[in-house]
């Protein structure tokens, strides 16, 4: 067994874990991530690319945001479209002048990874049966295989950053968790193809056929998405039936100007939400996806792990900077109260754009009067703006 010795075990080296590591890091605070993939398989996963602005603070704090800065795409305002017309929410006019960050997930997690080969920081890929052990003591540790050869990592903290279907979540005892769950009864077919955007900003469509999406990642590169069957398989879907599907979803004027093109990448996602409570066992802190998910209508779940960072890294810094636990202590019941707030969006934005096939004609009508209202009220698209900007941070 060879047998190394850190402040701060990391499982996961997705956008949590890899953020949770540079903060750490520059904060001089040892650390290690242990993953169980490849860096080509995390930058594989297309996931979705709207950055809140305190997002884009952290990721400057982390001394990334230099690419951000160039290539990112600044937006002050989304579309809704229903009934055959596009209605604009000025988000920026609404919340004060607040704006959101076009640029994807991939993109974020390939700056992380970059500045964490520069830094010279050790990131184990390939990690064989991860398990944890001691987190209810100060001594905690994390061992695993590489290349066959047992490894354990001591340490003081395990950071659970290894998304929902992770280890450090699992390893908690079941009676010590309470879990709230809920699937939904159809998924997201996604296109990522290079093509000039439809519109320059984000429509969110609500269709009798299905809710659409026409995100971007680039001025050349669309991320378009279509609600789909949880039945129905990637590959039945061609690329000119994904394209005919989106084109009837959208308003005249955007199905007339959409551009299509070969997909590079193209994937089904289900749709869940998803809480674990609380997010701390003794030394193990879980965070990101291993303790919350929320379906992507309103792309929550980067921001949210990334405000669970942002508590976690200043928890972790206090205890060892400032020797109080206060951050440490609060950590769960302050990360629980921001994401309940996203859980909740995300859950009601979901609801209010896609089509449930157990409400029927009564379930489009009451969508329909509450889109009419929501685009007609200042009051009601102000509650929609300052939720999608992000709500604030508690002090
Ligand atoms: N041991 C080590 N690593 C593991 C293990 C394990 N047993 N199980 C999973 N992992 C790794 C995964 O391979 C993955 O690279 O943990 C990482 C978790 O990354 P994500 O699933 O991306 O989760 P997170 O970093 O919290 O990012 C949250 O991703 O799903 C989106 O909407 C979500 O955008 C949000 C973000
Ligand atoms: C995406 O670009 O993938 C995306 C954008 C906004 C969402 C969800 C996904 O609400």
């Amino acid at each position: 067994m060879v047998t190394q010795r850190t402040q701060v075990a990391i499982i996961g080296a997705g956008p949590s874990g890899l953020l949770l590591g540079q903060l750490l890091h520059r904060a001089g605070i040892a650390n290690i991530v242990v993953e169980r993939q490849d860096g080509d398989y995390v930058l594989g996963r297309i996931r979705a690319g709207v950055l809140e602005q305190t997002t884009c603070d952290l990721l400057i704090e982390a001394g990334v945001g230099t690419r951000m800065h160039a290539d990112g795409m600044v937006h002050e305002g989304f579309e809704l479209c229903f009934g055959g017309a596009r209605h604009r929410i000025d988000m920026a006019g609404l919340t004060g002048g607040k704006r959101v960050t076009v640029y994807g997930q991939t993109e974020v997690t390939r700056d992380l990874m970059d500045a964490r080969a520069a830094a010279g920081l050790t990131t184990v890929y390939h990690a064989v049966e991860v398990a944890l052990h001691g987190f209810d003591t100060k001594t905690p540790s994390v061992t695993y295989l590489k290349d066959g050869e047992p490894q354990e990592i001591r340490c003081d903290f395990i950071a659970g950053c290894d998304g929902y279907h992770g280890v450090s979540r699992a390893s908690v005892p079941p009676e010590s968790l309470s879990i709230y769950e809920k699937a939904y009864p159809f998924g997201w077919l996604g296109v990522l193809a290079d093509t000039k955007p439809v519109s320059h900003e984000l429509i969110y469509s609500n269709h009798e056929r299905g809710f659409a999406l026409c995100s971007m990642r680039s001025p050349t590169r669309t991320r378009y998405y279509v609600q789909c069957s949880l039945h129905d398989k990637v590959e039945q879907w061609s690329d000119a039936a994904f394209w005919d599907e989106l084109r009837l979803r959208l308003d005249p004027q955007a199905a007339e100007s959409l551009i299509t093109g070969p997909s590079i990448e193209k994937s089904i996602a289900p749709l869940r939400s998803f809480v674990a409570e609380p997010m701390r066992f003794g030394t193990l802190f879980l965070a990101g996806d291993a303790a919350h998910v929320v379906p992507p209508t309103g792309a929550k779940g980067l921001n949210l792990a990334a405000s669970d960072i942002r508590y976690l890294s200043r928890a972790f810094i206090e205890h060892y900077a400032e020797r109080s636990e206060a951050g440490i202590t609060h950590y769960s019941d302050v990360c629980l109260r921001r994401i309940w707030k996203a859980e909740r969006f995300s859950w009601w934005f979901t609801g209010l754009m896609h089509r449930f096939p157990e409400t029927g004609a009564i379930g489009q009508k009451l969508q329909r009067a509450e889109l009419d209202y929501l685009v007609s009220s200042r009051a009601a698209s102000t509650a929609m703006a300052e939720n999608y900007v992000g709500l604030p941070f508690e002090a």
